[in-house]
């Protein structure tokens, strides 16, 4: 039986998370620089969109670059940003053949305006699409989105918008970048690290954790259904007993 047979299809999280770690010690492995690990980085993911798009699962969201990947050397971020470029120069028609839908999360203000026009014009191509919910994190932090979200909670106070005793988490959720999106249920993070690094950390407060120690460069679709059968083994239970479970 292969690891694709395996999956229950019944019991699919709807929503992935994926950490892609690991393309720089990839590349450092075989001697090469680390760029060269972020272009075979972006195979893996192109491998990973398609295996989630065959699956019918509903929302992928990748982390691509952090708040704090700002502070690596010049000229891997200028080199992170144009691998970006090149990537939607290439795939937009892809994803709009595949009916998959882009979208960001981060603090796109600070990208350069041709990584931001790239950015806008690909979400703005294929927001009419109904399958696969693909989000690319980019410039993004958990504690900036909660930062921003909660400015702009703070102004609608003050502008009477509402008052502190009626907030509740829910709608504090409509503040963050991740509006509408439903939580995720599995969050995967590559490299054998074994942290958050800032990712989500409101949304994963009842994700179920994977961790694996391949390289994001070597994370194949079988490495992808292999974490999703593992997530199909856990019990979720929210808080509540098994007992409970049964009960329905
Ligand atoms: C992940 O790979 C890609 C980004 C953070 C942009 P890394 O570049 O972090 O690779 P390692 O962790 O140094 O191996
Ligand atoms: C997390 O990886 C960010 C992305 C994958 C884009 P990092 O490599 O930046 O995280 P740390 O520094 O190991 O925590
Ligand atoms: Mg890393």
């Amino acid at each position: 039986m292969s690891l694709l047979e395996k999956i229950k299809t019944d019991r699919l999280p709807s929503h992935i998370a994926i950490i892609m770690d690991g393309n720089g010690r990839w590349a450092r492995q075989r001697g090469m620089d680390r760029i060269f690990g972020h272009q075979q980085g972006v195979n893996a993911l192109r491998e990973i969109i398609e295996a989630a798009a065959e699956l019918s699962i509903k929302y992928l969201t990748v982390y691509a670059f952090s708040t704090e990947n700002w502070g690596r050397p010049d000229e891997e971020v200028s080199a992170l940003m144009g691998i970006m470029v090149q990537s939607l120069n290439k795939e937009t028609g892809t994803l709009m053949k595949n009916n998959i839908r882009l979208k960001a999360i981060g603090d796109t203000d600070r990208l350069a305006e041709d990584v931001r026009s790239r950015l806008m014009e690909t979400i703005n191509l294929t927001a009419g699409a109904t399958g696969l919910n693909l989000i690319v994190a980019m410039s993004y932090s958990s504690r900036w989105e909660i930062t921003e979200a909660a400015k702009k909670l703070a102004s609608d106070i003050v502008e009477g918008k509402t008052v502190p005793d009626n907030i509740t988490d829910h709608d504090f959720e409509k503040y963050l970048t991740t509006r509408g999106i439903p939580d995720p249920d599995l969050m995967i993070r590559t490299s054998g690290e074994l942290r958050i690094s800032n990712f989500l950390l409101w949304q994963i407060a009842y994700a179920e954790l994977y961790f694996t120690e391949k390289l994001w460069p070597d994370f194949s679709k079988e490495e992808f259904y292999k974490a999703i059968i593992d997530f199909q083994k856990r019990e979720r239970r929210f808080g509540k007993t098994s007992e409970q479970l049964l009960e329905k």
